[in-house]
Formats: C-alpha cells, structure tokens, sequence
C-alpha cells in the first residue's frame, strides 16, 4: 500500500509538520518573490521561446536574481511550463503572484521585462495581453 494510489489519497496518514517539509525542501524558508513561467510548447517553441528562456535565465543571473543552486537568496524563479492558450500569440510568458501574462515575447523584450516588472514592479504595457484576478 505504501507508495500506492490508495496510500497518497489516505485521508487518514500523518502529514508531515511544515518544519519537517521545509527540511526536505529547503525552497519554503527561501525569500522568491516571483515566478516568470516560459511557455515552451510547440507552437511558442516554434516562434523561440526556448531563446526567451535562456534570455531570461541569462540576464536574471546577470541581475543575481535568479533562483537556482548557485543563489539560494534569488528572488525569481524561472521555469517553462505547457500551453496556456497564447499559442497564436507565443512565446507567451507569465509573471506571478501578479498574474501577468504577456504575449510575443521575444530575447530582446527580456531586458525591459526584468527592469521595468521584475525589479520595478511594472508591468510592460506593450506586450501584456491578460492580468488576472
Ligand atoms: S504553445 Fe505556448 S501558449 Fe500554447
């Protein structure tokens, strides 16, 4: 049972404290103030967004604001993630917690998205197609 389907939806089974999970997963007690998700599937992969991606990794590193194992202390993650519907519109890129999701992003918007949203809290107009909330 241990492992199985049955054992995971065991409403029963002790949960582990915050203080043990945080130990398994040191990113709890980490000071991330924002995630910038890359669509990488097929048809934003088809108009660059893996360029995007590693434009965005490359200048956050530059800044010493991404999160990775080399700066624990990053304030930004960056991830891909799968099709949100931008698919016409892509590379689409999404910021979060403020839910902005910006369309036909290309390497040489990445700049300005990290100085005027990531380190400025302002969104770029121009390329924001959807905020949500
Ligand atoms: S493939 Fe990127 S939004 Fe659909």
């Amino acid at each position: 049972m241990v492992g199985s389907p049955e054992a995971a939806m065991d409403e029963n089974r002790p949960l582990p404290t915050p203080e043990e999970d945080a130990s398994l997963s040191p990113i709890i007690r980490h000071p991330l103030q924002r995630q910038v998700l890359v669509c990488t599937a097929k048809s934003c992969a088809a108009n660059g967004s893996e360029a995007v991606l590693e434009a965005f990794k490359a200048r956050l590193e530059e800044e010493q604001l991404l999160y990775f194992k080399g700066n624990r202390e990053g304030a930004v993650q960056c991830l891909t993630c799968g099709s949100v519907g931008f698919c016409a519109i892509g590379p689409a890129v999404l910021v979060y917690p403020d839910g902005v999701w910006y369309a036909h992003v290309s390497p040489g918007d990445v700049p300005e998205i990290v100085e005027s949203h990531l380190k400025g809290g302002v969104p770029v107009a121009r390329l924001m197609r959807k905020q949500l909330g």
